[in-house]
């Protein structure tokens, strides 16, 4: 029997998590550990699987994903979710003023100007304060039902924060971040799955999944920018007011929302954000512009497909148009094949593109994509452009169709395709194009951290055959260096300085810099700290490797793998006998200097690409996150920062210039000995 203390407990608890989810996710603001509030939801489970008759269908244990679903019912929606009309100039968004004053003439104008967030425009349905039904836009008049997956979102509220009597209906849009798109794509493409476009396509993509389990490790976020009109309570007479009302109901609602008061200030807030807009973590394809009167709204009314009260500026897009002039192989560090497509160079969003990854095999089957072809090229929240699909109708006839070649471009030996992966790779082993990928990262700055040796030495030391595995680096002498091309006697000597001291390196260094597949800075710090050596983790199981935290079956078979290659093991041994440490224990014992710790990096630094830093504090024991928190305890700034900079000085966050950042680096270093 249920008693009423604990009926009570439950509901404490569900309110509790409800708080410290909005505290958290929304407000990005915690004022509990992660650890606290995993016991919340941990009681919270424990009473709901004791006690099936207290669960309710909008507790917050749902987050992690229901049952799956055989499809999406479809729903009505009573006010139909139009679209906007687009303006792509300062002289568009005057001739809207105009319009406006033609219809409502003598009648002046306060305007709400908002980010355009680029993801997938949702309905969301309260009853009572209880979200009862979320849908897609579909055509505007009918939808997908999508409920189970609207729950997973973290800022979605599932009951609000306020007495809200009756039925309410909530618009905005569901998003993935840039960095979470980001990280998404980076793991499907280990995986071997295809990748997607940009972050709008992940986010829908995301919210069609028919097992909401799925969908609740999806990186999706929300902004609500609109509430509709209710039957069951009055709601406030302007847009700004209601976005203030939404927010106090516990919504996520855009901080960079402008009330304006002439088209003036509205056309400078629009070339603001467009100029401004790629300091966000998420997408934004332009501006939307709102009446602010609710009662004007109505007067003003829609024409069928759009309101006439509202109008979108659209930035310039982030796309263009080329011609792929040939389709090349390049061979990476475990020897994958990259089909690389060479562009006819085209600017892009402030850059000239002259290649654009293919990715693999599959993607380029995937959209037929033909040497010789025209092109649409789009830079979706990606450094590198992706090509998004090929222009059909520039077809003549004489495009050639790509096939992976049979035999690896570099060193001519097989190249294979295991079946569970999307990925051909030349299993060569003494392939150079994945010698120079190896050796390059056995230097990197993270790694053994050997200055001196970068790209154009390397293919030097291995096209002579200098250099035919790593272990042969710590053979060279000076005689051989100094005469290569562009080594003077003084590089050569500091060259020969950095190898001998790389044989020092600590152990979780050695781990990272064999480049063991799926065995990254941070894991290979966790496998230090259980270690003592190299060959004692050479010797691990499967069984004993997955007991590690963080440490799953595909990294744990991986390295399994790496140890048992014959060649592996003779490098290793090779490596011992030049006298590399193989078990540096002082890290192991102490623990990493940074350990806990997180960081934001924000702006670009001088020193460091943003992969290095990450790998650097990682390989320190820190965590890097994307946002801003008061958990976060630095936020590294550098040139051109972003919003980050702003949100950790509100927050009270350590903020530190990218000195600051090295001198740290170097002081925790040396403490570690
Ligand atoms: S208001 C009557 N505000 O843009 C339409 N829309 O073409 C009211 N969107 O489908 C829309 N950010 O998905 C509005 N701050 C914002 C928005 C926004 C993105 C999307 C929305 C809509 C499309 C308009």
């Amino acid at each position: 029997m249920v008693n009423d203390k604990i009926r009570k407990r439950v509901e404490e608890l569900r309110e509790l998590i409800h708080y410290h989810d909005h505290k958290y996710y929304v407000e990005n603001n915690p004022e509990i550990s992660d650890y606290e509030y995993d016991q919340l939801m941990r009681e919270l489970k424990e009473l709901e699987e004791k006690y099936p008759s207290l669960r309710t269908p909008n507790s917050p244990t749902q987050r992690v994903g229901g049952e799956p679903i055989e499809g999406f019912p479809t729903v009505e929606h009573h006010i139909p979710m139009l679209s906007l009309d687009n303006t792509y100039s300062e002289d568009e968004i005057r001739e809207f003023e105009a319009r406006l004053h033609r219809e409502l003439p003598d009648e002046e104008f306060e305007y709400v100007v908002e980010l355009k967030i680029d993801g997938v425009s949702i309905s969301l349905i309260y009853e009572d304060g209880e979200f009862i039904r979320g849908s897609t836009r579909g055509d505007g008049r009918r939808g997908d039902e999508v409920t189970a997956n609207l729950k997973t979102v973290r800022t979605i509220p599932l009951k609000l924060r306020k007495k809200v009597p009756g039925r309410i209906e909530v618009r905005g849009e569901v998003y993935m971040s840039v960095s979470g798109f980001r990280k998404l794509n980076r793991e499907r493409e280990r995986r071997g799955e295809s990748l997607f476009a940009n972050p709008r396509n992940a986010a829908a993509g995301s919210l069609k999944l028919l097992d909401p389990k799925i969908t609740s490790q999806r990186p999706l976020d929300s902004f609500i920018y609109n509430l509709t009109e209710s039957t069951s309570i009055a709601t406030p007479p302007t847009h700004f007011e209601s976005l203030e009302l939404l927010k106090e109901w516990g919504f996520k609602v855009n901080p960079y929302i402008k009330l304006c008061r002439s088209i003036q200030e509205v056309i400078d807030y629009c070339s603001l954000w467009a100029k401004r807009r790629e300091e966000l973590d998420y997408e934004v394809d332009g501006m939307v512009i709102k009446v602010n009167s609710i009662e004007q709204q109505r007067r003003l009314g829609s024409t069928s497909k759009s309101p006439r009260w509202a109008i979108a500026y659209k930035f310039p897009a982030k796309q263009a148009t080329t011609k792929i002039k040939d389709i090349i192989v390049q061979v990476g560090r475990t020897g994958a094949l990259t089909p690389v497509a060479i562009l006819e160079p085209t600017p892009l969003a402030g850059s000239t593109i002259s290649r654009a990854t293919l990715h693999n095999e599959d993607e380029i089957r995937r959209k037929d994509i033909r040497i010789g072809d025209t092109v649409i090229l789009e830079k979706g929240g990606d450094v590198i452009p992706q090509v998004v699909k090929v222009v059909e109708s520039k077809r003549t006839g004489k495009e050639k169709k790509f096939s992976m070649p049979k035999r690896c471009p570099v060193c001519g030996a097989e190249v294979v395709r295991l079946e569970d992966e999307a990925v051909a790779r030349c299993i060569g082993s003494s392939c150079p194009a994945q010698l120079k990928e190896r050796i390059a990262h056995y230097a990197r700055r993270t790694a053994m951290d050997i200055e001196g040796l970068g790209d154009k030495l390397i293919n030097q030391l291995v096209d002579k055959k200098i250099v035919q595995d790593i272990a042969d680096l710590y053979k060279l002498d000076l005689a051989t260096l100094s005469s290569l091309e562009r080594m003077g006697e003084k590089s050569a000597q500091n060259l020969l300085s950095q190898i001998e001291r790389s044989k020092s390196q600590p152990l979780n260094r050695l781990i990272f810099a064999l480049g063991i597949r799926y065995v990254g800075a941070r894991g290979a710090r966790i496998l230090s700290e259980h270690f003592s050596s190299l060959d004692e983790l050479s010797r691990a199981t499967q069984e004993e490797l997955e007991a590690i935290p963080e440490i799953g079956p595909r990294t744990a078979n991986s390295i399994v793998l790496f140890f048992k290659e014959k060649k592996n093991k003779e490098l290793i041994e090779k490596l011992r006998r030049y006298g590399v440490q193989m078990g540096r224990k002082e890290e192991r014992r102490r623990e990493a200097p940074l350990a806990g710790k997180r960081f934001v990096f924000t702006g670009s630094l001088e020193h460091y690409s943003r992969q290095e830093a990450r790998e650097l504090v990682e390989s320190l024991g820190a965590r890097v996150v994307s946002s801003v928190s008061k958990k976060v305890d630095y936020v590294v700034v550098g040139k051109n920062p972003g919003s980050k900079y702003e949100k950790a000085k509100s927050l009270g966050v350590r903020t530190l210039s990218e000195e600051e950042f090295q001198e740290l680096v170097r002081s925790v270093v040396k403490s570690e000995g």
